[in-house]
Formats: C-alpha cells, structure tokens, sequence
C-alpha cells in the first residue's frame, strides 16, 4: 500500500438522531450536563494536544516516563506476537512507543471517533510499522463493537487504553467500559490501562486550571463544536471555565458557568439558563489503589500488575480477564 493511499476504514459511527437525543436529555435535566465526547473536534483534538504539554498538567509526561523506565518488564508481561487494541487511539502517539517495545506484535486496531485522527494515524503508524497489519475501526468505542480478525492469529489481544481516560467514565460506566473491552477480548484478553492516582487538590486543581488557559479555551470550544455540528446558538461569551476537585467523589470536574440569565436554541429544544447555572462537561476520576482494585474485579478482570512513577502521581496497570469469565445480559 502506498504512502497516499488511504487505508480501508470499518464504519461502525452512531447515528445522528441518538446523539441528539442525549444532547437533549442532558441539557433539559435539572443539573445540566453534555458528555465529553463533544470536546474532540478537530480544535478540541489539537487543544487537547496542547492542554499535554502544559507545565501543571503531569499526567501525560509522567505516564510516559513510566513507559520509557519500565519498558521492557511492560513489554515482557504482554509477551510476543501481541494483537494491540487501542480505543480513542487519538493522535497514535504513545501507541508508538508500546509497538517499538513490544516483540513481533502482529496486529494494530485503533479505534476512533474522529475520522481524521484515525486515518492520519492509522496511515502513520502502518509506515512506521510495516511488519504490523493495522485495521483501523472508525467507532464510538463506548458501544458493542466487532474487532476486525488479523491476518496472523495474535497470540494475546490486549487492549491499551493510556491516558486516563477510563477516569473520564462514571464508576458504573467504567465497570460497562471494561466489561465491553472483555466481550470484545474473550477468553485471555489483557488491558494494559494508564490511571490517574488520588492526591491532594491544589496539585489535581492547577492540572485542570493552567496558567496559560488552554483549558479553559477546550471546555469552551466545545460551544463551538455543538454550535456547528447542531446548529446550536451559544453564546460564547456567555460561559466561563470552571474546574474544582470533588474529594467526596474523587473527581475532578470540569463545568461552564453562564455568566448571566440566557436562552440557548439546540437541534429543536430551548434551554433556559439562569447566571450561574453551571453545564457539567466533564468527569475526571482519580483512582486510589484499593478503589481501582474493586473496580475491575466488578468487570471480571484480575489486576496482575502496576507500574507507578516515584513521586506516585500515576499508575499503569495490567488486567487479565479472570478464567471462567462469562458475559451476562
Ligand atoms: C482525556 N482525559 C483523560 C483528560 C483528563 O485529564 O481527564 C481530559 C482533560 N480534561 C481536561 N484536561 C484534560
């Protein structure tokens, strides 16, 4: 396959009616709220990017790290001949790093919501990687979805998902996240999985408040987006970041204020806002050892091993799914 040509791209994408549905649902409830999937357009997608580097937010660098000093007992755990399953593959950066590491992995799935990061990644990553058949998957990866079969049969399948951002997720929804990675495996599928660690709030609060405001500009772009994509009239104006640290809940949440009484018109419905009423936009979880424990044995899974940097910031962490594990409706 050429470098140009694009590679074959497995639609399995939402429909547009169901997502207005739960726009509708979210915004017309008492305490308001827009899931975070909305914040990656492409701007959102770059934001984000940017939100990586900035100095308070340690995540991203300190996972990282933690894959560069543990590389090789990471890459010996998941074995040779690994079939790499990546949900919300993103940009494909840390992907990279896994891949190099690994021993003859055979296969590469990135699964992505936004078109243009998936086939510029995918696109990059089969360059980089020639001996690694890479099929990517165009999904939410929040819903039931087939894994396309590689050429090689792989001798394990392990899904990577770095990053966090299984700490977006709502406890139960993260509990029907990992059962649905586990459908996805079967039996002897792996997760290899980056986890924020509970700390103390000014350290989690400067993360998500950065002195140069990026962001506050990815919390507000997601205006912008629901605005083009819905046909939506927010005020851009009108709404101010906010992000605090919820310690009862664990959470990191992240808000935008209307900064006065105002209407907004969304695909049909009227939402009335009164100045200071806030849209929650988003979740971000932080695990302690003993939470993030009960949380996968919910899924089925065995926490086999955790890798964390020395200050204790982060974590990585393998799962098995547990012999004997049976899905149940
Ligand atoms: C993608 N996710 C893990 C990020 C987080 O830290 O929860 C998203 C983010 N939100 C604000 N800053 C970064």
């Amino acid at each position: 396959m050429s470098a140009t040509e694009p590679l074959p791209v497995n639609d399995q994408t939402p429909e547009f009616q169901d997502e207005i549905l739960l726009l509708h649902q979210g915004l017309l409830a008492e305490r308001k709220w827009i899931s975070s999937i909305y914040f990656y357009d492409t701007e959102g997608s770059r934001l984000f990017e940017r939100i990586t580097e900035q100095p308070e937010y340690y995540l991203t660098r300190t996972e990282l790290e933690i894959m560069r000093r543990r590389g090789d007992e990471i890459a010996s755990t998941i074995g040779r001949e690994a079939m790499v399953i990546e949900p919300g593959s993103g940009a494909g950066e840390k992907v990279g790093l896994l891949l190099r590491m690994l021993r003859r992995p055979v296969a590469y799935v990135p699964v992505e919501i936004s078109r243009n990061h998936l086939e510029a990644s995918a696109r990059v990553l089969a360059r980089e990687f020639p001996a690694v058949e890479v099929l990517p998957v165009w999904a939410d990866f929040t819903r039931p979805l087939d894994l396309p079969q590689p050429l090689r049969p792989p001798a394990r399948r392990v899904v990577y998902f770095p990053g966090s951002t299984l700490g977006n997720f709502e406890p139960e929804g993260a509990v029907s996240l990992l059962r649905n990675f586990a459908t996805m495996l079967g039996a002897g599928g792996t997760v290899l999985i980056g986890v924020d660690l509970a700390k103390n709030a000014p350290v989690l609060e400067a993360a998500y408040n950065d002195a140069a405001g990026v962001t506050a500009a990815f919390n507000r772009n997601m205006l912008t987006h629901l605005n083009r994509r819905f046909d939506a009239n927010f005020d851009l104006m009108g709404f101010e970041h906010l992000a605090f640290y919820n310690e009862a809940e664990g959470r990191i949440e992240m808000h935008l204020r209307s900064l006065r009484d105002q209407i907004v018109d969304i695909a049909g419905a009227r939402v009335n806002f009164v100045s200071g009423e806030t849209i929650h936009t988003e979740s971000s979880y932080k695990y302690t050892d003993a939470r993030f424990a009960a949380l996968v044995a919910r899924a089925g899974f065995r926490l086999e091993k955790t890798w964390k940097d020395p200050a204790g910031l982060f974590s990585i962490r393998y799962l098995i799914l547990e012999p004997g594990y049976e899905i149940t409706v």
